[in-house]
Formats: structure tokens, C-alpha cells, sequence
């Protein structure tokens, strides 16, 4: 069993976790980490031995009266021992006591593992969408990935 720390992510640590992505996407997640400050979103990190192997976050805020999960990724040497699965449980409790009830995602349609992962804990397909967001390209250019994506949603307690 491995002994996982989940706490709220601060702004100054955003180099634990450049392994997230490249130069585009952490500007993005500092930009989303500067709102942590308002309470508008809520970022989870989870430390294993003290260093950063995951991430999620919430934003209360996109989506009126429900909380959206996204930014969701556990370092990949890792992977699939259980640490995703405890930082959606912080997560869900974290929403919980901020008296919202229902949780909301958009996963790639390709991404079945993740999809697997979300069923088995009670999320429901709500449709299909584009989502859209700045990478890297290249000579220091930045290009918009679009993916196709299914909107998943669950109702908590
Ligand atoms: C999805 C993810 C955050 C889950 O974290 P995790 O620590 O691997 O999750 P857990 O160990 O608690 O649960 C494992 C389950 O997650 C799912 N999963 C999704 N992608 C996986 C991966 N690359 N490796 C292992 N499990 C994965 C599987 O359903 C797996 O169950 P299985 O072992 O029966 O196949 C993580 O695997 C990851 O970072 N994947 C790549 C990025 C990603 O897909 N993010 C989600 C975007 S919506």
C-alpha cells in the first residue's frame, strides 16, 4: 500500500509538477492556479514519498451549481496503483462539504481506460463534445488541440 499525501496544490509548487506538460500547458495550470486564491478552484496534488505524482482539479465556477473535474493525471511510472482513485475521492469530499452535488468531466473518446475508471464510480454519459486547448507546437509556437470528448456526469451522496 502505498503511502499517498492528498492536499490542496499552491501556486509556489507548480515546479513539482512540471512533469504535467509542456511550456503551454503549465502556463495554463498556473494561470488556474492563481484562482485557487478566490475559491473559484480547487487543485489536489497527491505526494508520495515527497514528491508530486498527481493532480486534479475543481472548478466551482465553469459550470454553475455543479464542480468540474479536469487537469486529472498521476505521473506515469505509477499509474494504476490506486492514487487516481484516492485523489476523486478527496475530491468528491471536497465538493461535497461545499454543498454542491453533482460532478461533471469531459474524457477523450479514446481515453476507454479513463472511461472505465469513471463508470465504475458511478459517472454517466451525458453526451458527446469538443473540448479545446493550447499545446505546444512547433519552433515555440503554440497550436489548439481539439478532442472528442464525452461529457460524463455523477450525482454525489
Ligand atoms: C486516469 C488516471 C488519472 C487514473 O489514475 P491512476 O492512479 O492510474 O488510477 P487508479 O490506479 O486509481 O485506477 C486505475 C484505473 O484507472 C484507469 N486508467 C486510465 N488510464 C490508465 C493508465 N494509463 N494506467 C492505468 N490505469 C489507467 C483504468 O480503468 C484503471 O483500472 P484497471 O487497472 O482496472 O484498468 C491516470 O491513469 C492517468 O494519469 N492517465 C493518463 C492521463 C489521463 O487519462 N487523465 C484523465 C483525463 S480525463
Amino acid at each position: 500500500m502505498l503511502n499517498i499525501v492528498i492536499k490542496p496544490i499552491e501556486v509556489t509548487q507548480i515546479n513539482e509538477f512540471e512533469w504535467t506538460g509542456g511550456k503551454t500547458h503549465l502556463e495554463y495550470f498556473k494561470k488556474a492556479l492563481e484562482k485557487t486564491k478566490d475559491d473559484e478552484i480547487l487543485f489536489l496534488g497527491a505526494w508520495l514519498e515527497g514528491n508530486a505524482v498527481g493532480r486534479c482539479g475543481i472548478d466551482f465556477v465553469i459550470n454553475p451549481g455543479k464542480a468540474t473535474l479536469w487537469m486529472f493525471n498521476v505521473a506515469k511510472d505509477i499509474q494504476g496503483q490506486g492514487i487516481g482513485s484516492k485523489l476523486m475521492d478527496q475530491a468528491e469530499q471536497e465538493i461535497l462539504v461545499r454543498g454542491i452535488d453533482e460532478i461533471v468531466l469531459n474524457v477523450e473518446k479514446a481515453n476507454v481506460r479513463a472511461q472505465a475508471l469513471y463508470e465504475r464510480r458511478g459517472y454517466i454519459a451525458m453526451g458527446d463534445g469538443i473540448e479545446s486547448w493550447e499545446e505546444d507546437g512547433p519552433n515555440g509556437s503554440t497550436v489548439t488541440y481539439n478532442a472528442d470528448v464525452v461529457r460524463m456526469s455523477k450525482k454525489l451522496n
